[in-house]
């Protein structure tokens, strides 16, 4: 059976062309990229170089980017590296604000950090997933840290608006830190415009491998390493770096095009139009600011699941929320947040393209779609 993978904002093909890339630094260029000798040189070389792709993108200096294992690290090194030096240079700050939209990874290391002595606000949103940039600017105080706000929201695929929310941030004078792993090569993003201190960034969302990631932190702002070791990456994250990976990241990156993310606002807009044809249905997330590969959609009085299931007999993969979540049989924190009832919210399906996926995949799914959504509904108790 053929596969139709719409399940890219869990995690996306490796591309040829970054496998290629990669290679190499597994079985010939395998040095230590802290090594002196010329084997640890090539491999430092290559690093740098997807350094200064990653960082161009953004508009940052490659200097200000830090490799992870992933967008996971990135969060937390950001949370905890800020409120520690914080706490260690005793400055009376121990605030973070965030919002109920987040990844999980953000909102359980700020529960973790509440544990820790840390008073977090969680910013409610509007019915389109978006804060309120008033309520934003009511709750920083002068003991305010960071504001740390999703860019491209995993689940509904709301971008946030980061130019106001940095102009605010500097105003105020605290951080700004945006997780940045779904919307990173699909929508603007530019640290200095944006007025950005912190960017969390992943590789597996843009066709790169898994397991790698990066943060962007402003030059001279100072954290709290969470990783001790032999002081790799300027001090802030020790451990050899995933060569390869970081490699792999660079070309994904380098190889991002414009024309891709056009053709997933077409598809993409062509599977919202068809799927809203279905009466009685509802898109969630914003439908003018919303990434270019995600639709979201709740069905009302069936289970999100059972479509799912159904759509997979087909070969149909996709997702009734976040890869992270989806083991837990608990409603979206998300979609609870932008107001729908649980009886809605797990009527839910996640449809997430990619630059893979086809005009004749988009045609399949809607015809297979409809009359599984015609008969769950005459098979559910709830009318
Ligand atoms: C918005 C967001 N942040 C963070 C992550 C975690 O990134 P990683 O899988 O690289 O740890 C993901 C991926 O699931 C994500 O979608």
């Amino acid at each position: 059976m053929k596969t139709i993978y719409l399940d890219n904002a869990a995690t996306t093909r490796v591309d040829d062309d970054v496998l290629k890339e990669m290679i190499p630094y597994f079985t010939e260029k395998y040095g230590n990229a802290s090594s002196m000798h010329f084997k640890g040189q090539e491999a430092k070389f290559a690093m740098e170089k997807a350094r200064k792709i990653i960082a161009k993108e953004i508009g940052a200096k490659p200097e200000e980017i830090i490799f992870t294992s992933g967008g996971t690290e990135a969060n937390n090194l950001t949370l905890k590296g800020l409120f520690f030096w914080n706490k260690e240079n005793e400055t009376g700050r121990n605030h973070i604000i965030t919002t109920r939209i987040e990844h999980d990874c953000i909102l359980n290391t700020c529960k973790w950090l509440e544990r820790q002595g840390a008073k977090i606000t969680y910013l409610d949103v509007d019915a389109e997933g978006f804060i309120n940039l008033n309520e934003l600017e009511d709750s920083i105080t002068d003991k305010t840290i960071v504001v740390s706000v999703i860019h491209g929201n995993n689940e509904i695929g709301v971008i946030q608006d980061l130019e106001s929310i940095g102009k605010i941030c500097r105003a105020k004078n605290v951080l700004f830190h945006t997780d940045a792993c779904q919307s990173f090569t699909k929508t603007f993003l530019d640290v200095r415009r944006q007025n950005l201190d912190f960017v969390t960034l992943n590789a597996h969302k843009i066709h790169g491998p898994k397991g790698v990631g990066a943060l962007y932190i402003r030059e001279g702002i100072k954290i709290t390493p969470t990783m001790h070791g032999g002081g790799h990456e300027r001090k802030i994250r020790s451990g050899t770096e995933n060569v390869s990976g970081i490699v792999g990241f660079g070309k994904a990156v380098e190889i991002a095009k414009k024309k891709d993310v056009e053709k997933m606002i077409r598809l993409r807009d062509k599977i919202i139009d068809g799927i809203l044809r279905i009466p009685n249905t509802r898109l969630n997330g914003s439908r003018e600011k919303r990434l270019c590969n995600n639709v979201n959609i709740s069905f009302n009085n069936i289970e999100g699941e059972s479509i799912g299931g159904y759509l997979e007999t087909f070969g149909i993969c996709t997702s009734t929320g976040s890869a992270c979540a989806s083991h837990s049989l608990e409603t979206s924190h998300v979609l609870k947040a932008i107001g729908l009832l649980p009886v809605q919210a797990n009527s839910t399906l996640r449809i997430s393209i990619s630059k893979y996926t086809t005009e004749e995949e988009v045609n399949y799914l809607l015809e297979k779609l409809v009359p599984v959504v015609e008969k769950l509904r005459k098979m559910s108790p709830i009318k």
